[in-house]
């Protein structure tokens, strides 16, 4: 199915927007003819962006979580399912949603969503495996395209207090921790672009 979707898209010369990006990345932000395509594809990534997740969270969050929990969480917040349903925010580019892929595999993947007055980085997570090779910060910067397309000079998010990687790795990339806008167990980071 991956590679029928991509060999479709390639034939649209539509791989700019679905095929690889080099790096690996893939959108599905498409025009409106090809919203089937889209969704298609979208069908076909979404069991494996839940098994990156999984992945993903057991890593980050083992000495934070219980496996039980965590298990839990992705089964209910990252079924395929409720990712196929994204597709008309991602369309109407409420919603950015990128997949990085090596070897036609989904190794990581990151949504940034629009608030009503500025955006949210709501996930950006990598296998373990494909930690530490600059993925992260590719996602971070394409998703930074999309907050500047929508006019806005800043995003955030929440990231675990204890998630030391995840920390470091935003504020590497200058997001400022405001203490005041903390929530419970979570940093609140605000990151201010320059054009
Ligand atoms: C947070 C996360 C997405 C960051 O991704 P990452 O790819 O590890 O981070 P980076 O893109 O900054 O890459 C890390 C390092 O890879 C190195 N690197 C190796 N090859 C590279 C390349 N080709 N280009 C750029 N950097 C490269 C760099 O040294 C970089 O560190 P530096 O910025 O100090 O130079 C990732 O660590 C992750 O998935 N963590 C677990 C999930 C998590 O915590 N998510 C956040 C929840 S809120």
């Amino acid at each position: 199915m991956l590679s029928l979707c991509r060999r479709k898209a390639e034939e649209k010369g539509l791989t700019d927007r679905i095929g690889l990006i080099r790096a690996d990345m893939t959108t599905f932000g498409l025009p409106r003819k090809d919203y089937a395509l889209a969704y298609i594809a979208l069908r076909s990534f979404a069991p494996g962006i839940q098994a990156v997740a999984l992945e993903a969270w057991r890593y980050t969050y083992r000495t934070i979580f219980d496996p039980e929990f965590i298990e839990d969480f992705v089964r209910r917040n990252y079924a395929p399912e409720g990712t196929v349903s994204l597709l008309p925010r991602i369309h109407s580019s409420d919603l950015f949603f990128h997949v990085a892929e090596q070897d036609s595999n989904i190794v990581g993947f990151c949504n940034i969503g629009l608030t009503e007055r500025s955006a949210q980085l709501l996930r950006i997570y990598l296998l373990p495996s494909h930690i530490g090779q600059g993925l992260g910060r590719k996602l971070l910067h394409l998703g930074e395209e999309f907050v500047m397309t929508h006019s806005l000079s800043s995003y955030f998010c929440f990231v675990h207090k204890d998630n030391e990687l995840g920390k470091r790795f935003y504020l590497r990339n200058n997001f400022i921790h405001i203490t005041e806008k903390d929530h419970q167990d979570e940093w609140y980071v605000e990151k201010v672009l320059s054009r």
